[in-house]
């Protein structure tokens, strides 16, 4: 019986096996090999759109998009050279014509955008000739969500997130040629259409040309760095991770979330997706009505500031005082989807172990 000999390629100079169906960008992310892209998302079906992850294959006129082109057997591929270097510098170049700087981005995007990034690390030059803006947008009067056409190089990565993970299709590229842009069926608001506003668009846009209108609209000066934390969502019972973009010395010290982020696809249980809560609904952190010290209500009818031991013993003074004249069940301990669960098991205990009830509830039901 004759052997089969598994199907190879040659990446840069090293013969690798290739797994069924996989792209070279996707072969060369096994191997280690760091190929630039911009509009792949390892969640969506491959684009081609930004011709940034181009390569060299052997016999091969032009180069290739190494994230929409399958390996096969015997291929010789370079994933860098002077050509790519070549190409990549210009490419970068090109897209700056008509974007803004780093300096004009939205100014809580303290450090550019991935184009912006990509274009330094690879040199293209910054000299060339600036051009007007062709695509201008217009006011949305959506609370969360800002689309700046001029910054966008259509790759269309909000399209087809909002399509294929959301499956919204809230958003399409819509007009032709130099006009073509994001838009919403027939130029609604994102308020009208069928947009769920999770956000997960601004994510994945490498350019900032969608941004966050909350941190948009905090108070300026906006720090040189801003701290990154990651957390856990406590909106409901799924608990997705998520990154808080930190001002720490706003608030007298008490630090200012100045926006939230989902952490890189891949890397957490909810692979880079949040919803609009999670997302957008941080401004209780801050908001006045927030408590933050124990009160009690006194004989005056009004709430009054105290010490945590008074507080404490005069809840329980009142919930014994209910069991003693209509029994356990008359009780009724509603918890927070809010608190920890570790918080939310200690509520429990405290219903059916200290006052005899089953009575007890959150909205996440964890
Ligand atoms: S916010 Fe979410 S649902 Fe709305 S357009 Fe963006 S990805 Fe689609
Ligand atoms: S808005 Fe951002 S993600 Fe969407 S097509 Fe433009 S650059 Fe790409
Ligand atoms: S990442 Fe391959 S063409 Fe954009």
């Amino acid at each position: 019986m004759t052997e089969v000999k598994p199907a190879t390629i040659v990446l840069d100079g090293q013969e690798v096996a290739i797994e069924e169906g996989e792209t070279l960008l996707e072969l060369a992310a096994r191997r280690g090999v760091e190929i630039p892209t911009l509009c792949h998302d390892p969640r969506l079906v491959p684009a081609g759109a930004c011709r940034t992850c181009l390569v060299e294959i052997e016999g091969w006129r032009r180069l290739a998009p190494s994230c929409t082109t399958v390996a096969a057997d015997g291929m010789v591929v370079r994933s860098a050279n002077e050509r790519i270097e070549r190409h990549r510098k210009t490419l970068m170049a090109l897209y700056l014509t008509d974007h803004p700087a780093p300096g004009e981005i939205a100014p809580h995007i303290v450090d550019g955008s991935e184009v912006h990034r990509m274009a330094v690390e690879c040199g293209a030059p910054d000299d060339w000739p600036r051009m007007a803006p062709i695509r201008v947008g217009r006011e949305d009067h959506n609370a969360f969500i800002q689309f700046e056409p001029e910054r966008c190089i259509l790759c269309a990565r909000c399209v087809r997130y909002c399509a294929e993970v959301e499956a919204v299709s809230a958003i399409t590229l819509a007009d032709r040629g130099s006009r073509t842009t994001i838009a919403t069926a027939d130029d609604l608001s994102l308020m009208e259409a069928s947009c769920e506003l999770c956000g997960g668009c601004i994510d994945v846009c490498p350019t900032d040309a969608l941004t966050e209108k909350l941190a948009l609209a905090l108070p300026a000066p906006i720090p040189d760095k801003l701290e990154r934390v990651r957390t856990t969502c406590n909106y409901c019972g799924v608990g997705c991770q998520m990154d808080l973009e930190v001002e720490r010395e706003a608030n007298e010290g008490r630090g200012r979330v100045r926006r939230v982020l989902s952490p890189p696809a891949g890397t957490t249980t909810n692979d880079g997706n949040l919803c609009v809560k999670g997302r957008f609904a941080y401004q209780f952190i801050e908001h006045e009505d927030r408590l933050t010290k124990p009160m009690v209500r006194r004989e005056d009818g009004l709430l009054h500031e105290t010490s945590w031991a008074e507080a404490l013993e005069t809840a329980a003074r009142g919930l014994l005082g209910v069991k003693a004249r209509h029994g356990s069940d008359a009780l009724g301990f509603v918890s927070s989807s809010r608190c920890t669960g570790e918080e939310n098991y200690l509520m429990q205990k405290l219903a059916r172990a200290a006052f005899g009830t089953n009575n007890c509830h959150q909205c996440a039901a964890t």
